[in-house]
């Protein structure tokens, strides 16, 4: 390689994790036990779809992306094909526990083969615990306002710990606390499904609660000195739409509630930020607009099929933000878009990593990169369906013609995109 070529490759250090993300739910398939297939089968929705004439198969989650059967042929194609080192999964907690007590060991035995398997090709796994979904008998009792819940749920994570620990060095314990909040307990698109401010105040102390127990749990049972704990953060860049002092103090407000509230209650445990970023958002105070008139405009030319506003930068922002706030590693856990005819992903995919360089050039210590996701699957934001398309292949495991530039990325170290800059820079 020539002296320019290693020069940039020192961007990202030997050893840093390129790799794509998924979780249990949208990609396991037969997931039935847990309180979103409840959802998602609610005669009532069904009918609702059905008026709407939209066909049902899309909006329950079914047999998904079968990953339960083609875990071995996906983490070596993740390997061999895409050339990544690092697989971000969740456990299904209601496949291990699907009864209260009651643990299944041969779903215990498939987690760990799923672990294995990940070493078997040089990838590091990277395990969620808890990624949204709960076993339907914690549900029915109530859920994360169950006053039993964590006393379960930490021996589901003893458990978990015990049969995998040896093979994982870096577990999140929950994903997007606050995004799981909203949708769910505030909107009431999701389960659990309520509409209620001081519920949603509840589960947010229940779940950061949930993340500190899990956190000291983790570092006391984990056989390993290295192990890294802490959780997957959904961060969006907002800013004021334009400056005056309502927009002002509306983005101020819509910030502390994306960012800042789980952090406060967690901020200490733990030993590195998981990022997951999506989208830029524009807040206005409009009176005219639902949700209390705090809203956004997007006025914008690049957007992905869900209508998200694609802006890469807001990368930059959200990681530096979490940098400067708590000086610990960070891992961009999820990043990606829904664009089905793949017309923007090359270019998201390329402008990320070179906002990823920028940070690493300012002294940010991140560590990985993952893309969500490595297939099209069960998307769990609401609608909750499979329409939108975030996969670099197809659930008929088709590669799409962006999953090359991640390729090239993860192979290359970064230098590919990296060298990219350099022609532009000409
Ligand atoms: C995030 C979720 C993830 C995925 C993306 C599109 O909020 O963490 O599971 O569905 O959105």
């Amino acid at each position: 390689m020539d002296n320019e070529g290693e020069k940039k490759m020192t961007q990202f250090p030997s050893g840093f994790l390129w790799g794509a993300a998924t979780s249990a739910h949208q990609i396991e398939g037969g997931n039935t036990k847990n309180d979103w297939y409840r959802w998602e089968t609610d005669p009532k929705r069904i009918a609702r779809l059905k008026a709407e004439g939209k066909n049902p198969d899309d909006y329950i989650s079914g047999s998904a992306c079968d990953f339960r059967h083609r875990y071995r042929e996906d983490i070596k194609r993740a390997a061999e094909e895409l050339h990544t080192n690092a697989f971000r999964f969740s456990i299904e907690w209601s496949r291990v526990e699907p009864e209260e007590g009651r643990w299944d060991e041969t779903e215990i035995a498939y987690y760990r083969d799923v672990v294995k398997t990940c070493r078997e090709f040089g990838i590091e796994p990277i395990v969620t615990l808890w990624h949204w979904t709960l076993p339907l008998w914690a549900s029915q009792k109530g859920g994360w306002l169950w006053r039993g819940v964590t006393a379960r749920w930490l021996q589901y994570v003893e458990r978990m710990v015990r049969e995998l620990g040896n093979d994982v060095k870096i577990w999140i314990t929950i994903n997007e606390p606050t995004v799981y909040v909203g949708y769910g307990c505030l909107a009431g698109e999701a389960p659990p499904g309520f509409r209620n401010p001081w519920k949603a105040i509840e589960t947010m102390y229940a779940l950061s609660y949930a993340h500190a127990e899990a956190y000291e749990l983790i570092h006391h049972m984990s056989p390993r000195k290295d192990v890294q704990v802490g959780i997957a953060a959904g961060l969006q860049w907002i800013t004021p739409w334009s400056h005056n002092i309502i927009n002002d103090v509306a983005a101020f407000i819509r910030r502390f509630f994306a960012m800042r509230w789980f952090f406060m209650l967690a901020k200490k445990k733990q030993d590195f930020v998981g990022v997951n970023y999506y989208r830029h958002f524009q807040i206005r105070v409009n009176p005219k607009l639902p949700r209390w008139g705090l809203f956004w405009h997007e006025p914008v030319e690049r957007q992905s099929d869900m209508g998200w506003e694609l802006v890469p930068e807001g990368l930059y922002h959200v990681c530096r933000w979490a940098w400067k706030k708590f000086r610990k590693p960070i891992y961009i856990t999820e990043y990606g878009l829904a664009d089905e005819t793949d017309t923007w992903r090359a270019w998201y995919l390329a402008e990320g990593v070179r906002q990823a360089a920028r940070l690493r050039a300012d002294g940010v210590d991140l560590r990985g990169f993952l893309v969500w996701s490595l297939i099209d699957n069960f998307e769990m934001p609401p609608p909750m369906s499979f329409w939108p398309k975030f996969g670099l292949q197809t659930r008929e495991r088709v590669w799409r013609s962006s999953a090359r530039v991640w390729a090239e990325i993860a192979r290359t170290n970064g230098a590919f995109v990296a060298d990219e800059r350099r022609h532009d820079a000409e």
